[in-house]
């Protein structure tokens, strides 16, 4: 569905990405490593937003276009984001936050004139319920809570019908109630709707929870390619530079055991 061959990165030639060859097809895949790794690299790379030293990114087999090229604004809608602070427009309501994920798809001539038929807000809203929200749809974004917001920010990257949701870090601002709603919500759309969710996480226990797979990056380079149960303590050490313990199968997550810093 959406993959790299041979991806470098660099930035003012320093390399971010060395050699990053994956395949990330439907499924939660979560990406994980220390901070600095690439993850957020990683991701801008798989929507175009990094330029590419050299390698590729293919979106269901074709090439992404080049920047500003109309090809890869095509591609882009096939990818909705989620943000780690949300990036929601403040003054704005939930439900024309999510109607803005239904610009590119909206005829250009009536989304300019901000005309909304009645149809695409029907659908916007249909999407709020979806996420728990119908209630707050003409409530202001910055009148939402963190986890509220962060609900908008996946109701609208699902407006855009994508095949991919690209979600970096979506839960590292919020509270631990809310993180599991939200990826509630990511693994029930993974499942029901058969996007492919890709997400940068921190936390390895929300990694065992909810990713079917985990890709591993250390500076910049592919290490891990599996599933969450061979995530080991000696792999964790290796990958973080730092001991973990384990949390034990069948026990109470213990607080911070599982959190690795950043
Ligand atoms: N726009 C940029 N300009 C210059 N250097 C950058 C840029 N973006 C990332 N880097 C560098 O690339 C490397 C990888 O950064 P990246 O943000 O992808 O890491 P990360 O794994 O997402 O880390 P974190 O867990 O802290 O979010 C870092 O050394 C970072 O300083
Ligand atoms: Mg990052």
């Amino acid at each position: 569905m959406i993959e790299t061959r041979a991806l470098h990165v660099a930035f003012r030639g320093r390399p971010a990405l060395h050699d990053v060859s994956v395949q990330l097809g439907a499924g939660f895949t979560a990406i994980i490593g220390p901070s600095g790794a690439g993850k957020s690299t990683l991701m801008r790379a798989l929507n175009g937003l990094v330029p590419i030293t050299s390698g590729q990114v293919l979106l269901g087999g074709t090439v992404l276009g080049r920047p500003h090229s109309r090809a890869l604004r095509a591609q882009q809608l096939q990818l909705g984001m989620v943000f780690q602070q949300f990036n929601l427009v403040r003054r704005l309501s939930a439900l024309d936050n999510v109607l803005l994920g239904r610009l590119g798809v909206l005829n250009p001539v009536l989304g300019t004139l901000g005309i909304v038929p009645r149809a695409e807000r029907a659908y916007a809203l249909n999407l709020l319920d979806r996420v728990g929200l119908a209630d707050h749809a003409w409530k202001r974004a910055d009148q939402l809570s963190g986890g509220q917001q962060q609900r908008v920010g996946v109701a609208r990257a699902l407006a855009q019908q994508p095949q991919v949701i690209l979600a970096d870090e979506p839960i590292s601002a919020l509270d631990p109630r809310s993180s599991h709603e939200v990826m509630s919500i990511l693994r029930d759309i993974q499942e029901k709707d058969g996007i492919a969710v890709i997400a940068n996480l921190h936390f390895l226990d929300t990694v065992r929870e909810y990713a079917g797979r985990v890709v591993a990056l250390k500076a910049g380079q592919l290490v891990f390619d599996g599933q969450p149960g061979q995530l080991d303590r000696g792999l964790i050490r290796d990958l973080y530079d730092h001991d973990v313990p384990p949390v034990l199968e069948g026990s109470q997550p213990q607080p911070n055991l599982s959190f690795v810093p950043a």
